[in-house]
């Protein structure tokens, strides 16, 4: 188990513990003094007086465990706010609607790939709207906020392939914004790290990919644009070259038919000419891509003609 799961999970069993006990003791008293005091054993109410001694009583003891929840909570919670010194750093950027993990020797991956019992420090960068990087397995919630770097760290306790989500509403795709977090043994990270294809549980073979797939890939297109013919948020890119399609021009239908200009054109501003039956919701495609990786796209994209 991860350091941060155990720290998590720990303070939400001691506080469900406590919560348990403390909802039967109630429970229990409360059908006692039902019983206990009912009507026809209690024909004439008596008046109680206060007890002093037993109200500091349970209120000290109600003030020291609350107290302690919260010193417990603390130190998880500052456990989480800081990395260890040695931690292997990931810039994570987020956007609508990917997320992309870069490594100091400048590996880029939609995934994010971990060695077993290492250290990660993760700096989080947002490109546009406010995500959060949520991986429910190592109990990680953390807001990325454009403008500003966010921190998260881990270090995971079992290999195998965890679910990575965005866990604030950023827009139409929002429940798409999803990533894969896959812990590998120490040597088979060495492996991937050093660029060499590895075979593993949830990892896409790697090499030998286009590079404008691999561009669609991490620049996150593929969100919304399928690559097989399947109607998604925008228009498939199988075919999509050569295509004849009715596009809204500055409030005027005209029929085009998709060349690379139009296409530079469609990166660079999507709203300019858009594709009638599709609505204005991609980002411009600068400065998230640079003009030789737009080249690389429409390149890639003439291979998806037929
Ligand atoms: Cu990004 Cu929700």
């Amino acid at each position: 188990m991860a350091v941060t799961t155990a720290a998590v999970d720990s303070t939400f069993i001691y506080i469900l513990v406590f919560s348990l006990l403390l909802f039967f003791a109630i429970v229990f008293l409360m059908v006692y003094f039902l019983v206990r005091y009912r009507r026809s054993r209690n024909p004439q109410p008596k008046e109680i007086e206060g007890h002093t001694g037993l109200e500091i009583l349970w209120i000290g003891l109600a003030t020291l465990l609350v107290l302690t929840m919260f010193f417990y909570g603390l130190a998880g919670f500052r456990l989480l706010r800081r990395a260890p010194a040695d931690s292997l750093p990931v810039k994570v950027t987020s956007r609508q609607w990917s997320w992309l993990f870069e490594y100091p020797n400048g590996l880029k991956s939609v995934d994010l790939i971990a060695p077993l019992g290492r250290n990660i420090r993760l700096e989080l960068h947002s490109e546009d709207v406010i995500h959060s990087f949520y991986v429910p397995a190592l109990r990680i919630k953390q807001d990325t906020v454009p403008g500003m770097t966010t921190q998260a760290w881990f270090r995971a306790g079992q290999t195998g392939s965890f679910d990575i989500l965005c866990a604030e509403y950023c827009g139409e795709r929002h429940s798409a914004m999803l990533a894969k977090l896959v812990v590998l043994p120490p040597q088979q990270f060495a492996q991937w790290y050093a660029g060499r294809p590895v075979q593993a549980a949830g990892l896409g073979a790697a090499s030998g990919k286009a590079v404008g797939m691999e561009l669609l890939r991490q620049k996150g297109c593929l969100a919304c644009h399928s690559t097989d013919g399947s109607r998604a948020s925008g228009p498939t890119f199988k075919g999509l070259y050569g295509r004849i399609e009715q596009v809204l021009h500055q409030g005027r239908l005209e029929t085009i038919t998709v060349d690379d200009a139009y296409l530079r054109r469609s990166i660079i501003t999507p709203a300019a000419e858009l594709v009638v039956g599709f609505r204005n919701i991609m980002p411009p495609g600068k400065p998230a891509l640079s003009d030789r990786e737009i080249e690389e796209i429409v390149a890639y994209l003439h291979e998806l003609r037929g």
